[in-house]
């Protein structure tokens, strides 16, 4: 294959260098376009065509259906690992031998003691406040209790920083739901593995002692392994383009946090929920729900279906559906929202609209289920989708911070007024 692409502007021919992966995916490097044209530059709402960056981290195959994590399968992580693994090989590039693993979870637990002025930004929160809006304020704050910024020339530096944020998260994410339920900001228990003990430190009660459930530690484990990268989607943009001003990290995995939280990326997950209820109340018409999804004069959207990358199964969703099954059929529950979804994706998958348009469940679509069978309020679902997202944002941040990526600073093609004399405010 040519190494080059020749393009053709004005009659004037231009020869921009290829870029290929390491998966064989091409790219036009058409950084130097703008010079070498004097003036021209492309344009790409919602960057469906553009890479903004070279990473190492993930690699996702939408027509395909196939997420990697540094070269690991999904299924193969989702299986065989365990979250924090995940998070370390995320982070670093390979997964951890045994001391690096425990030094890892102990130098996160060295870091989870959070400031007991936090908790008064928590009690002035009102009950009724999202929690979405809480967990970004919060991680926000973390930048007040830790001014000092980090300095990315230094590997101990960076280190020490992703260690803290992994270390106090889990308990801003357990506060920010303990205080929606009016109960007690209190720690969980050192003792105890990364996942069961942001459990214990979500539901213990003040009055009784917590007693682990094998069923639930999996569950969570492996939704927050589902959840922990995928690639450049709109949260992670967020996270490198406000890291790329040199912006700390607390700073920007606040931003992302927020970037998260609407219904068309993470929010999702709280909108399946809700959709998915509103179709039960309404005698579990899907049908209805099918036609409205399909109407453009509808804003209605089906939730949890369609995906920017996959054009195929979502992978993530095909372990999410059985994790649904076995997670509520092992708790005991029978929850009627779980069989709508069924029946709602069996329309879908027939319909020629969303077969035409390559409409799929993604990872939204049955999370919500299980997040509820394990006694999350829905309003904590993309809460839940961020503490698995951490350890991707931490590791897009770093990876763009050691490349030295530059400021991220897109163009625009200006299509407003040309230039007019003001008129003062008597004569308009
Ligand atoms: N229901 C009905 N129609 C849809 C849906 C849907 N959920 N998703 C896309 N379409 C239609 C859309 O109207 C358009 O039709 P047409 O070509 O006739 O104009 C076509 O499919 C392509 O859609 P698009 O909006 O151009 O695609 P996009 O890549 O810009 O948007 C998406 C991707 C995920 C925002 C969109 O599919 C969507 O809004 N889905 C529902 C929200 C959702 O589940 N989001 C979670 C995404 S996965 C979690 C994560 O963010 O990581």
């Amino acid at each position: 294959m040519s190494k080059t692409a020749i393009l053709q502007v004005n009659g004037e021919k231009y020869e921009f260098p290829l870029i290929v992966g390491t998966e064989n995916e091409v790219a036009i490097d058409i950084s130097n376009l703008r010079n070498a044209t004097n003036g021209v530059i492309t344009i790409d709402p919602g960057y469906k065509n553009t890479g903004s960056c070279e990473s190492a981290i993930t690699f996702l195959d939408g027509e395909k259906g196939i997420l990697r994590y540094r070269g690991y399968s999904i299924e193969e992580l989702a299986e065989k690992a365990d979250f924090l693994e995940v998070a370390y090989l995320l982070i670093f590039g390979e997964l951890p031998t045994k001391e690096q693993n425990d030094k890892f979870h102990n130098d996160i637990k060295a870091q989870s003691i959070v400031d007991e002025d936090i908790k008064k930004i928590v009690e002035a929160f009102p009950r009724t406040a999202h929690p979405m809006g809480v967990i970004s304020s919060l991680t926000s704050a973390l930048t007040a209790f830790n001014p000092s910024s980090v300095n990315v020339k230094s590997e101990e530096d960076m280190y020490k920083a992703i260690v803290k944020i992994m270390g106090k998260f889990p308990v801003l994410v357990a506060w920010t739901y303990r205080k929606k339920l009016g109960l007690p900001l209190d720690y969980g228990d050192d003792s105890l593995g990364y996942v069961e003990n942001i459990l214990k430190m979500m539901f213990r009660q003040p009055n009784a002692c917590y007693i682990q459930n094998g069923v639930l530690i999996d569950a969570l484990d492996k939704l927050l392994i589902l959840h922990a990268d995928h690639e450049q989607n709109c949260s992670t943009s967020t996270v490198r383009i406000v890291g790329s001003s040199h912006a700390g990290l607390f700073a920007s995995l606040s931003a992302g946090i927020s970037a998260l939280w609407g219904p068309l990326h993470g929010g999702a997950n709280q909108a399946v929920l809700e959709m998915l209820e509103a179709i039960k109340a309404d005698d579990g018409d899907t049908k209805k729900y099918m036609v409205k999804a399909k109407d453009k004069e509808d804003p209605f959207r089906l939730m949890g279906f369609g995906h920017r990358v996959y054009k195929n199964f979502d992978p993530r969703a095909k372990i999410i559906k059985k994790a649904a099954d076995e997670v509520l059929s092992n708790l005991g529950i029978e929850d009627p929202i779980l069989d709508i979804a069924k029946g709602l994706e069996k329309e879908a998958l027939e319909d020629p609209y969303f077969v035409d348009r390559k409409l799929y469940p993604n990872v939204d679509f049955y999370s919500g289920i299980i997040y509820r069978g394990m006694g999350i309020p829905t309003e904590m679902f993309t809460v839940m989708f961020a503490l698995g997202r951490l350890p991707g944002w931490i590791a897009q941040w770093r990876e763009m911070r050691l490349n030295n990526e530059p400021i991220g600073r897109p163009r625009q093609i200006y299509t407003g007024e040309t230039e007019r004399p003001f008129v003062s405010l008597v004569n308009r």
